[in-house]
């Protein structure tokens, strides 16, 4: 494993924020993995894995030892009468991984068609879009322990997936090395289309795999900034989730707040972006750190700001909504103090 010094992470994260990590190396293979593991047991410094950068805001310098994860490989595991089994190594690029699922006949991933990011980062934070996620296909994934050197297998349930949640974002946060993936995508495909937008884009058209990742591929560039043209990591906060009671009383001041039922707990789910933009925070801006013109969630660089000055805005950002609505917007992506 090769060992940098002082490397630059501008083009290691969407946001396009200059921050300097003391050390970087790139996970190529087990013995970049087990030199990894050595280094975290003789340095006592932090050690972030790191993927796309497409969830992360570098709020300062990185103290420790970045080591981007590039394990690359996919294959048909194995396949049944029901379904195929799709492995993915952690370093591929997700949406890349999903077009190919597509190009072999296999159904399943569609909805999560152009999420940025690297399939091994994918279950952290069981990435999810257009009335899918990531917990829908995962059958399994394997893990290494970087405080034991034990490689894991964890099925679905030993993940803890929740909205935006995992075991990996939670108690195993940086003690996980998630090698690869794998997906049981049904013979049988069943298609979700019922998220705003898409049923309506898809009207008369002849179902597939294919046609629906286009749809979503194409309403994604039509709602969300490219991070390749304005520097992003999408929703920056989750959508609050709430008691019925405490959604029935705050609709009845604010009408017009969406609500989406969840399957469980009596809860339902609101809309962040419509409650920031309620408060008049859509294209504002300040220096280069700013808020989306396109969707009041995504808190974008217009090319210099720092990763504090985008922290400020989101204290503002929190600080206004809990003001007016008296709800707390918790961020989405992994902020590095
Ligand atoms: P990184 O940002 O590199 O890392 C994220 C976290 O995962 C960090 O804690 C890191 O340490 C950890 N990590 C990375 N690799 C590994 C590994 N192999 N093993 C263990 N830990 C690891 N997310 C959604 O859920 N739905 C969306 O629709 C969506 N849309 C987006 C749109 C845009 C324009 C952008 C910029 C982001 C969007 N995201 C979305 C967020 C992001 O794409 C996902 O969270 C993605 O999974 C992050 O992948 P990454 O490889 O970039 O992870
Ligand atoms: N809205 C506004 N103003 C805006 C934007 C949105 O009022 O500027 C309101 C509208 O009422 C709209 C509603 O918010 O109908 C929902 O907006 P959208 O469909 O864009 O979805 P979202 O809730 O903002 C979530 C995910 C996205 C995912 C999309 C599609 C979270 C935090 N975000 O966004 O994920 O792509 O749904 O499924 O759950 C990400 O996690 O980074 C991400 C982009």
């Amino acid at each position: 494993m090769k060992i940098n010094e002082n490397v630059s992470l501008k083009d290691l994260n969407t946001f396009g924020v200059e921050a300097k990590t003391k050390y970087y190396s790139e996970i190529s293979n087990l013995l970049d993995i087990e030199a990894l593991f050595e280094w975290k047991s003789k340095n006592n410094l932090p050690a972030l894995l790191l993927g796309g950068g497409s969830n992360l805001l570098f709020k300062n310098d990185f103290d420790g030892m970045i080591a981007k994860v590039c394990l690359m490989g996919k294959d048909i595991a194995k396949e049944d009468d029901e379904a195929v089994y799709v492995s993915a190594a952690a370093g591929e690029n997700w949406h890349d991984f999903v077009r190919w699922t597509i190009d072999q006949g296999f159904a399943g991933l569609e909805n999560l068609s152009l999420i940025p990011g690297s399939v091994g980062a994918a279950p952290i934070q069981n990435i999810g879009a257009y009335g899918v996620e990531l917990s829908n296909t995962l059958h399994s994934l394997q893990a290494v322990n970087l405080e034991t050197a034990d490689i894991l297998e964890f099925d679905k349930e030993l993940c803890q997936f929740g909205y935006r949640e995992s075991f990996f974002k939670s108690q195993a946060l940086d003690k996980l090395l998630i090698t690869s993936v794998t997906f049981r995508l049904p013979k049988k495909p069943e298609w979700h289309i019922n998220y705003a937008g898409l049923r309506e884009a898809l009207a008369g058209e002849v179902l597939t795999a294919d046609v629906i990742s286009q749809a979503v591929i194409s309403e994604r560039q039509r709602k969300l900034p490219n991070p390749s043209q304005i520097g992003n990591a999408g929703s920056f906060f989750k959508n609050p989730v709430m008691k019925v009671t405490d959604f029935e009383t705050l609709k009845s001041d604010h009408e017009g707040l969406p609500g989406f039922p969840q399957t469980h707990n009596d809860e339902v789910k609101t809309s962040a972006g419509w409650l920031i933009d309620q408060c008049g925070w859509k294209g504002h801006r300040v220096g280069d750190a700013g808020v989306s013109d396109k969707h009041a969630l995504v808190l974008v660089n217009h090319g210099n700001a720092t990763g504090s000055e985008l922290w400020q805005v989101a204290e503002d950002i929190i600080a206004s909504v809990e003001g007016k609505f008296g709800v707390t917007l918790e961020p989405e992506p992994r902020v590095i103090k």
